[in-house]
């Protein structure tokens, strides 16, 4: 059994998995409008992969014998920019992401809630690779800046992710 805050903390972050998750499908139809099919599948790849996240919390609320509420997903912005302020603000957004999930696992440990706990710290753990994925490509965007060719590579290199395993 969880706590009446914890109940509603954890659905406000459902919501900011499924928020995440259409931020990264907007981010996908922008990509796909500017001809980067690589970034686009990116982007969707880590639509799907937000959507699990949400999936997870929500699985675990249920599990807890809680009836969830679900409140309205807010509008992602259309327009992002270069495809390197798109990355940009992506690591920007998992940042957040991660600050507020460390706070999540703050108020778990503090009310000795260590089934939530263990449950944050999966995702904690999954924030660093988010992060660090993140990084890596737009690193190697500002290495090519606006050479078409290295655009061009990199949005290849994207082309491949393929489609997250399922989470437990
Ligand atoms: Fe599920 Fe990328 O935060």
């Amino acid at each position: 059994m969880i706590s009446k805050k914890m109940k509603k903390d954890l659905e406000k972050q459902l919501n900011h998995e499924f928020y995440s998750a259409y931020l990264y499908l907007a981010m996908s139809a922008y990509c796909s409008n500017k001809d980067f099919n690589g970034a686009a599948n990116w982007f969707k790849m880590q639509y799907e992969e937000e959507h699990m996240h949400a999936t997870k919390i929500y699985n675990y609320l249920i599990e807890q014998g809680m009836h969830v509420s679900l409140k309205a997903i807010a509008k992602p912005p259309k327009n992002f920019g270069t495809i390197l302020n798109v990355f940009e603000l992506s690591l920007e957004h998992e940042q957040m992401m991660t600050s507020r999930l460390n706070n999540l696992s703050d108020l778990a440990l503090k009310s000795k809630d260590h089934a939530t706990y263990n449950l944050l710290q999966w995702f904690v753990n999954e924030q660093v690779e988010e992060e660090a994925s993140v990084s890596e490509i737009i690193s190697k965007l500002k290495l090519v800046k606006e050479d078409g060719y290295g655009l061009l590579m990199i949005d290849n290199e994207l082309a491949t992710r393929s489609t997250p395993a399922a989470i437990a």
